[in-house]
């Protein structure tokens, strides 16, 4: 059974708590998309809604870091006090060292990675992270088009962990709903981010029951 974390992307920002209430009742994680308008071409939000909703979250927290040079603020991410934090492949110089770099504040490591990337350049990178998360759609926006090749690529990864006897958990963002989710799991998925699914839907309760 995958684990469901809401992206509080599609929030209503006008009615935060709501949502926050929302997750903390039905779901899992909250995950939190940080973008930069550099690495991709869209800006989300930053600290401010970051540390409000570390204020009322009573599950974990999950910071998806869509900017370049996150080096430069995993302590500051750490003082949030997340529960898992990922950076992009295709932002970090030395990925192995920004993964030593959030687990030393004890938080679990993970390497994104965008729909265009072959599944096996993250390959050399497993024995120092946590967990991967597969985007199923080009990083930047909520609301788009699940793209399907996801399901080889969780597929491959998952393979490759269980050849090595890895403990690296597969994260998959992008497009989820109850329409792919049960396939996504029998590829080899761990945690499911969904933005549109929970927080577009009439029942953000059932629409997280439905995933699972
Ligand atoms: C996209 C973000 C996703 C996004 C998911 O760049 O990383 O987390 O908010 O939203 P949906 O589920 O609507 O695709
Ligand atoms: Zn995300």
């Amino acid at each position: 059974m995958a684990l469901i974390a809401p992206s509080m992307l599609s929030a209503d920002f006008l009615h935060l708590e709501k949502d926050i209430r929302t997750v903390n009742s039905c779901a899992d994680i909250f995950h939190l998309d940080i973008m930069d308008g550099v690495l991709v071409p869209n800006i989300s939000y930053g600290f401010p809604v970051v540390e409000a909703i570390a204020s009322k979250a009573e599950k974990p927290m999950d910071a998806h870091l869509m900017i370049i040079r996150p080096e430069k603020y995993v302590e500051r991410f750490a003082q949030t006090g997340v529960s898992m934090l990922s950076a992009h492949l295709e932002a970090m110089e030395d990925p192995v060292s920004v993964m030593g770099q959030i687990r030393s504040y004890g938080i679990k490591a993970g390497i994104a990675f965008n729909p265009d990337i072959p599944v096996e350049k993250v390959f050399p990178y497993l024995d120092s992270c946590d967990f991967v998360l597969v985007m199923s759609v080009f990083a930047g926006f909520g609301g788009q088009k699940f793209i399907e090749a996801t399901f080889g690529r969780v597929q491959a990864l998952k393979a490759e962990i269980l050849r090595r006897g890895l403990d690296v958990k597969i994260e998959v963002d992008g497009g989820v709903s109850p329409a792919n989710s049960a396939a996504l799991a029998e590829a080899g998925a761990d945690i499911l981010v969904a933005g549109s699914a929970v927080f577009r839907s009439d029942d953000p309760a059932a629409a997280v029951s439905a995933m699972r």
